[in-house]
């Protein structure tokens, strides 16, 4: 979703800000543009299509400005065109903004503003920002504080920063439900969607709060509260890796990612407190009440919910419930007393996953989050956190966050089966054990990505793939399905192995290949069933096991729980090389957003 980057200080800000917005462009956009600030003069440059074009539109004379902010757009209101981008001004040019999120309210706002005169340049829901401060700053008031009157007309969702040329110096934003971040350095204040946009000049950073209004100028950041409150927020040292931000070497974000993952899984596994008892932060009393999990999440997210159903159930023999986002608040839940409430999320932004969690809480259910990112929106609403150590993810299609959301999730299950009874502290610690030996598993697996491109280039011109699995695989073959459609633009579905016999397999035939997951378990002999099915309609078979089997891609031995965090590398391997093989656009594939931020 749209990207903001703002920059308030000493330094000559029109390269710091592309720069910025170049490390956001993974959240997807169709336009970009920039305001800049100088000589009491404010300097609108856009671009459709990528932030290049943008970069080479920008004159030689207004790179001395040290105010400006930028903007990423990705459509919403009208469509991508130059009018529509950001910064949108008002009538007298004097103030620009940029805005990220959705202006509910922004049609009556419009008709109203219409009637009083003013011209409108774009069809976005943005632009009335831009009128209602321009009538409010003729009130009289200063530019922040006519800034906090209009943050209150609006509703909806909205990361807004603005700029007015009367008064140089000075830049101020609004949060409401929509990421925004300031970096600080010694030399000024940035603001941002995301921490890359400014990781490189600082770690240091301050998340604002819904409600949040803030004016900045290059010595001074003032917050305030939705009560217009001055209040002060914490400074976060973020402990990213700078170079994890960069593609070292890699031809895509998304494969660099995938040789992060041993790494990132380690960096995750170390974070986890030693003392098994308060691993998820839940006191021992609360965690031992516990009769019940909802998990709650989106997309991949979701498919690693799906995954840690399976392995909490079997665990620790307690039920799960796993729901959308999404659809989560359409089911007028009567949420069971004692169950505790999970929301997994790599960017802890996203809109439908928050919205849920809120929910949940309302209800008095106690929320745990699983996230990413320190600081984040699902991060300070709910009781618990825990964090996965992945750095920050670029590429649009997530696949260190899944495995490292299921590290969590499967240390997490453990810990309940031993604080609950489930399994004897002997047992636990075994399984602990082999859990800690995931970052080798997975540096094991990723000498196969040769064999998976070898077998990615005789299938990538298939008309449609298809994933089956059994049991905890099953969610994974759903995961190897969105990934491949998500960056290749290719049919892909995923089935329980069980189920294709009761329809699915009318849409095998010859050309269409199956990747079975078929892990060594109760359940393998039945797995070869199915396989046995698909392959009497002429399916070409890729199986991903761990048991040596011949012709079949075989990965470090586990239990079968485990299973699913060693095969997605796999999966995430055959999903790149058949995109690339296409000449996709994987880290950011058309349509799609790394961090949805709406509902
Ligand atoms: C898929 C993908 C999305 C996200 C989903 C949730 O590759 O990246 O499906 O998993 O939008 O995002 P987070 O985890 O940030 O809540």
């Amino acid at each position: 979703m749209c990207g903001i980057v703002g920059y308030c200080g000493k330094e000559h800000c029109a390269n710091l800000l592309i720069e910025g917005l170049k490390k956001l462009e993974y959240r997807g956009y169709d336009s970009a543009g920039i305001a800049l600030e100088e000589n009491n003069k404010i300097v609108v440059v856009k671009a459709v299509g990528q932030v290049k074009n943008l970069e080479n539109l920008i004159k030689k004379s207004d790179k001395k400005a040290v105010l400006g902010i930028a903007h990423t757009r990705w459509a919403t209101h009208g469509k991508p065109s130059l009018q529509n981008s950001h910064p949108h001004t008002d009538c007298s040019g004097d103030i620009a903004l940029v805005h990220n999120g959705i202006i509910e309210n922004f049609l009556e706002l419009k008709k109203e503003l219409l009637k009083r005169g003013h011209k409108f340049k774009s069809e976005t829901d943005t632009e009335v920002i831009a009128h209602l401060l321009e009538e409010e700053y003729k009130k009289g008031k200063d530019f922040f504080t006519a800034f906090q009157k209009v943050t209150r007309k609006l509703k909806g969702a909205f990361a807004i920063a603005a700029l007015n040329s009367k008064e140089p110096g000075v830049m101020v934003a609004a949060k409401k439900q929509s990421p925004l971040v300031a970096g600080i350095t010694n030399k000024g204040f940035f603001l941002a969607s995301d921490i890359p946009a400014f990781l490189k000049h600082t770690n240091k950073a301050i998340f604002f709060e819904d409600g949040d209004t803030v004016k900045i100028t290059p010595k001074s950041i003032e917050i305030y509260n939705a009560d217009f409150r001055k209040i002060t927020r914490k400074v976060h040292t973020i402990s990213w890796d700078i170079s994890a931000a960069e593609k070292g070497g890699f031809k895509h974000f998304m494969i660099k990612e995938i040789f992060d993952e041993p790494q990132a899984v380690k960096d995750t596994l170390q974070t986890l407190p030693p003392d098994i008892t308060k691993a998820f932060s839940l006191p021992l009393k609360e965690a031992k009440k516990i009769e019940g999990v909802y998990i709650v999440a989106c997309g991949t997210a979701y498919h690693a919910a799906l995954v840690a159903r399976y392995i909490i159930e079997h665990f620790a023999k307690i039920p799960v419930e796993v729901e959308m986002a999404s659809e989560f608040k359409y089911r007028p839940i009567h949420f069971k007393k004692n169950w505790l409430f999970i929301a997994v999320s790599q960017s802890g932004e996203t809109a439908d996953t928050l919205a849920a969690l809120k929910n949940a809480k309302a209800d008095g259910l106690k929320v745990l989050s699983i996230c990413n990112v320190v600081g984040s929106a699902i991060v300070r609403e709910s009781d618990y956190s825990v964090f996965t150590h992945c750095g920050p993810e670029i590429s649009v299609a997530s696949t260190k966050a899944f495995t490292c959301q299921l590290t969590v999730l499967y240390a997490l299950a453990l810990q309940l089966a031993y604080v609950q009874g489930a399994i004897t502290k002997a047992e636990f610690e075994d399984l602990y054990q082999e859990l800690l030996t995931l970052p080798e598993l997975l540096k094991q697996t990723l000498k196969l990505e040769n064999e998976v491109k070898k077998i990615a280039a005789k299938v990538y011109k298939s008309p449609s793939f298809v994933f089956i699995g059994r049991n905890a695989s099953f969610p994974l073959a759903l995961e190897g399905a969105l990934k491949l459609k998500e960056i290749s633009y290719e049919h892909a579905e995923g089935f329980a192995a069980g189920e294709i016999k009761h329809g699915p397999i009318a849409i095998i035939d010859k050309d269409v290949p199956v990747v079975a997951l078929a892990p060594k378990s109760d359940l393998y002999e039945k797995m070869l069933s199915s396989c046995q099915e698909v392959a009497a309609r002429g399916a070409k078979i890729i199986i991903i096991t761990n048991t040596s089997v011949k012709n079949a891609l075989d990965v470090p031995y586990t239990n079968e729980y485990l299973f699913p965090l060693v095969a997605a590398t796999v999966l995430q391997f055959y999903a790149y090389h058949i995109a690339n093989f296409l000449g996709r656009e994987i880290d950011k594939p058309r349509n799609l957003a790394k961090s949805v931020t709406v509902e």
